[in-house]
């Protein structure tokens, strides 16, 4: 997937005011949900394109950017529940804001396998997005995220 083709299947979704908000959503460290959501995206494309895996570019890139559209800071009101119960509330923003496919809802509800043990991921688009998710939220986490360059 080429960056011209990366924009064109983001900019419905990037463009929106939701998103825009998602700038001031800490998600680790000092990374924003935005530029977490949106490495995450590009990650993922990178990583399929590389190891060759047969993917839905434009659904991988819509439902990455989306998987975490729950739209609330989760550390002002500390719920330990968050990580259970916030693929489902980003489904529900999601679905509401955008038309979505199967492939775009699969990814967003799945994404947190195993934390969600019966929800495990049932295309190859949600089972990157799974593991690139925890891929970058290590390096957020870590302080060793760069994502200046993306
Ligand atoms: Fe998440
Ligand atoms: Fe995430």
């Amino acid at each position: 997937m080429t960056d011209k083709q990366f924009d064109e299947a983001a900019k419905e979704i990037l463009s929106s005011p939701e998103m825009k908000k998602s700038k001031k959503f800490v998600q680790h460290g000092k990374v924003s949900v935005y530029s977490h959501s949106l490495a995450v995206a590009k990650y993922s494309v990178r990583f399929a394109g590389k190891m060759g895996i047969k993917v839905d570019y434009r659904s991988l890139v819509r439902g990455a950017l989306l998987h975490d559209f729950f739209l609330y800071d989760w550390h002002d009101d500390w719920d330990k529940l968050h990580g259970f119960k916030h693929p489902r509330i980003a489904l529900e923003n999601a679905k509401k804001r955008f038309k979505l496919n199967k492939k775009e809802r699969e990814i967003i509800r799945k994404h947190m396998w195993p934390m969600t043990f019966i929800n495990i991921p049932l295309c190859r688009e949600a089972w990157l997005v799974c593991i690139i998710d925890k891929y970058c939220s290590m390096l957020e986490t870590l302080k060793i995220s760069k994502y200046n360059d993306l």
